[in-house]
């Protein structure tokens, strides 16, 4: 169980390169199961889900390897044992997402209900509707989603839209499932995410037929096999958005190489509108805060909105501003764990149901505080990384899981943080 010690406060100023996309990744590593052979994937970040997701697919028959220069290669060739370990997908909800191929490859799957987590219930319920629309037969055993397709799965029109909007990776179950099904599926209300889009690439790469890809409405004519892929993967639009939070909060200037600005519009847009220059630059950009912040409100919402997954982070940053801004998370309503750790370090913020008000405070001060979540936790090192003395933030495998060596990225930057082992 690893420790931080950030000393704070620091400025930052430097190039970041960013990795590859988690989100992204971990469904195109679930697509490998629907093409026999060996797939060849690119900017795989290194990551604990990553590992996690790896482990998975290894019980399921699959061979990992990391090539020479990082690439991840998951030769599918032989699927055996169609089963998703409850150890496994306890610890990371997005296993979920072998199911829809697993479904469609081998005709059964058993995977373990995720559960919740610390953001909270995560229900799984749009993605076991969508494949009983294909035709699957599914019921619940011993806290495993058994499901069944001896016959093969049927494209038809589903509706995706939930209580919450769409379903990142329950649309990314039900496409995957929906390239091998006979016949069209379209998915309306589908997940218009980047990292589905990727997904959507990819799979066409395999030879699989989707349209209206990057659009709410997906439609797929089911093909009757795919071929393994070489494939990289997009730019991990969360650390980017993490990395321009920190030059925010430290008051500092720091240039991002390896991120796509038309996927972080609503992010960008929030950070202008607050006083942070971000300027398109080579393949990255320039972001740049010379004077104070100014509030502003946020509300989360599924993409093109703002991200839940950058909502943490931002509450970390608004904190230090002249004035108060308002938070409403949309995704996850319970997501706001980091509320009670950011006010043990004098941030001054109140949560009213699913909407946080954030009164501003000239500083942050430095306190042990305890990651939550992984975006929770990025949130108290930025917070560390503005606070006056040394912040101590515990439990920081939450950290590992999304971020890869974050420590080693933001110390040449500037930032002094020391990771203890305890
Ligand atoms: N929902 C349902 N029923 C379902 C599925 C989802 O009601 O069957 C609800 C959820 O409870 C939530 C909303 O729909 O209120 C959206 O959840 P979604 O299914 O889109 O989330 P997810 O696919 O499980 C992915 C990311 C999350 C990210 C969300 C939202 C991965 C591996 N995970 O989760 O990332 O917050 O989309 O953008 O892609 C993270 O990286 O820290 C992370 C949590």
């Amino acid at each position: 169980m690893d420790i931080f010690h950030i000393e704070g406060p620091v400025r930052l100023s430097g190039s970041v390169s960013i990795n590859g996309s988690k989100n992204a990744s971990l469904p195109i590593m679930a697509a490998t199961i629907l093409a026999p052979g060996e797939s060849s994937l690119k900017s795989v970040p290194h990551l604990s889900d990553i590992s996690l997701c790896g482990q998975l697919l290894q019980q399921l028959g699959c061979k990992l390897t990391r090539g020479p220069d990082g690439d991840l290669c998951i030769d599918s060739t032989v699927i055996d044992n169609p089963v998703g370990d409850y150890e496994i997908v306890r610890r990371m909800r997005a296993g979920i997402c072998i199911l829809g191929p697993l479904l469609a490859r081998c005709g059964r799957a058993e995977v373990s209900m995720p559960g919740g987590c610390a953001i909270g219930d995560r229900p799984v319920n749009l993605h076991i509707r969508g494949l009983q629309e294909l035709g699957a037969q599914i019921h619940l055993k011993n806290g495993y989603i058994i499901a069944e397709a001896p016959n093969g799965l049927r494209g038809k029109d589903i509706f995706m839209g939930g209580p919450f909007g769409s379903t990142v990776l329950g649309t990314a179950n039900v496409l995957m499932a929906a390239t091998l099904a006979k016949g069209r599926t379209v998915i309306e209300s589908a997940a218009c995410e980047p990292e589905i889009t990727d997904l959507a690439n990819c799979l066409n790469k395999m030879g699989a037929k989707i349209k209206g890809i990057g659009s709410p409405r997906l439609i797929i004519e089911g093909v009757r096999q795919l071929q393994p892929v070489e494939f990289e993967v997009i730019p991990d639009r969360i650390e980017a958005g993490t990395f321009m939070a920190a030059a925010a909060i430290t008051a500092s200037e720091l240039r991002l190489k390896n991120c796509r600005l038309d996927d972080m519009m609503a992010v960008i847009d929030r950070l202008r509108n607050i006083g942070v220059t971000v300027d398109a630059e080579g393949d990255g950009c320039l972001v740049t805060r010379t004077g104070p912040i100014r509030p502003a409100d946020i509300t989360t919402q599924p993409y093109p909105g703002f991200p839940t997954d950058l909502q943490a982070q931002f509450m970390a940053l608004l904190s230090l501003t002249d004035g108060n801004s308002v938070i409403i998370e949309k995704v996850f309503p319970d997501r706001f764990m980091h509320v009670a750790e950011l006010n043990r370090m004098a941030a001054n913020l109140r949560k009213e149901g699913p909407v946080v008000i954030v009164a501003g405070v000239k500083k942050l001060i430095a306190a042990p505080v305890m990651a939550s979540d992984l975006r929770a936790s990025a949130a108290l090192v930025l917070a560390g990384l503005a606070a006056e003395g040394t912040t101590i933030v515990s439990r920081v495998y939450h950290i590992d899981r999304g971020y890869e060596k974050i420590e080693e990225k933001l110390n040449p930057l500037g930032a002094k943080i020391t990771r203890q082992s305890i």
